[in-house]
């Protein structure tokens, strides 16, 4: 029984063969329609969350499974102190496959160890986000081509941000990939995930102003400033707005460039640039629920 809960837990061909499928889904949708007839998927989600507990809901339902879940601590049990091995162990009664999201970095791992089902890491704390990273790689796959072969921009909160966490560490299997982090000196991406580039030999740059690299990226990774991982309300309210990405710093950019977000925005795109072709998150929440319906497949063993 395989778990999922870092992207590096697939090879690059494991991956391939994901996307293929999810690419698949997208085409013929008609034929996936029943093939998880009589299983269950449970969100189990102790962080709030919309794209990705409910694209893992709408992925179980195209394809004729069922879910059940909680989107709240405060609505399980863990509100009357149950821990995460025992939760899960009363899950694996319940449904065929989990995914959880979790604050406390590891918790997904800790039921995976206690499960009788695959669970599915939907993010732990700042650590690990790896179905978005399977998201952001279809995305740029499928509108790119190819992955590999670029430099990306990655803005915004570096620190806290477990999104570009996990595409990082997806990104450096593939060849000849460039990054240019965008962030505050106090928003900086971590120490641990600098050194494991240099060490790889990997080209990395930080810079502060995204207007310093704009005309050099051909993908940009937008982040929000996460908020709810800050110790004081004073850093954030400092730190939120030091980038907004609008009409005038996008005309710097390449033609071609796209610009994607994991969402939820705050305030670090501007709503004028919902319209600019570059601009493709909203695209990108889309291939989610083709990757995730292409997970659940790989991961409950369903061949079609
Ligand atoms: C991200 C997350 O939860 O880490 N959202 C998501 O899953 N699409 C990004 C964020 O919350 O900023």
């Amino acid at each position: 029984m395989r778990h999922l809960m870092n992207p590096l837990d697939f090879t690059v061909e494991e991956l391939e063969k994901l996307f293929d499928l999810a690419a698949d889904i997208e085409a013929n949708p008609a034929k996936y329609a029943h093939v998880c007839a009589g299983k269950k998927l449970a969100t189990c989600f102790y962080e709030p969350s919309t794209r990705t507990r409910l694209s893992f809901e709408a992925a179980m339902l195209n394809l004729g499974g069922q879910v059940l879940g909680f989107s709240d601590a405060a609505s399980s049990s863990a509100a009357k102190g149950e821990s995460v091995s025992d939760t899960i162990r009363i899950v694996s009664c319940y449904a065929d496959i989990c995914a959880m999201r979790h604050p406390k970095e590891g918790a997904p791992m800790v039921a995976a160890s206690r499960s009788r089902i695959p669970v599915i890491n939907a993010g732990d704390g700042g650590h690990q986000h790896p179905t978005q990273t399977l998201t952001d790689l279809l995305t740029i796959r499928s509108l790119k081509g190819k992955l590999g072969g670029f430099t990306i921009g990655l803005c915004g909160d570096l620190k806290f941000g477990r999104t570009v966490h996990s595409l990082i560490n997806a990104l450096i299997r593939y060849p000849d990939i460039h990054f240019i982090f965008i962030s505050p000196p106090e928003l900086k991406v971590p120490d641990y995930i600098t050194d494991m580039l240099t060490e790889k030999g990997i080209s990395y740059k930080e810079v502060i102003r995204l207007e310093d690299c704009m005309p050099d990226l051909d993908l940009l990774y937008m982040t929000r400033v996460q908020k709810e991982r800050f110790f004081n309300e004073e850093d954030y309210v400092r730190l939120k707005d030091f980038y907004i990405l609008d009409k005038d710093k996008l005309s710097a950019a390449k033609q071609d460039m796209l610009v994607l977000h994991p969402l939820p925005r705050v305030n670090e795109i501007s709503v004028e640039v919902d319209d600019d072709p570059r601009a493709v998150y909203f695209k990108q929440a889309q291939y989610g629920v083709y990757v995730r319906m292409a997970l659940i497949l790989t991961l409950l063993e369903i061949e079609v």
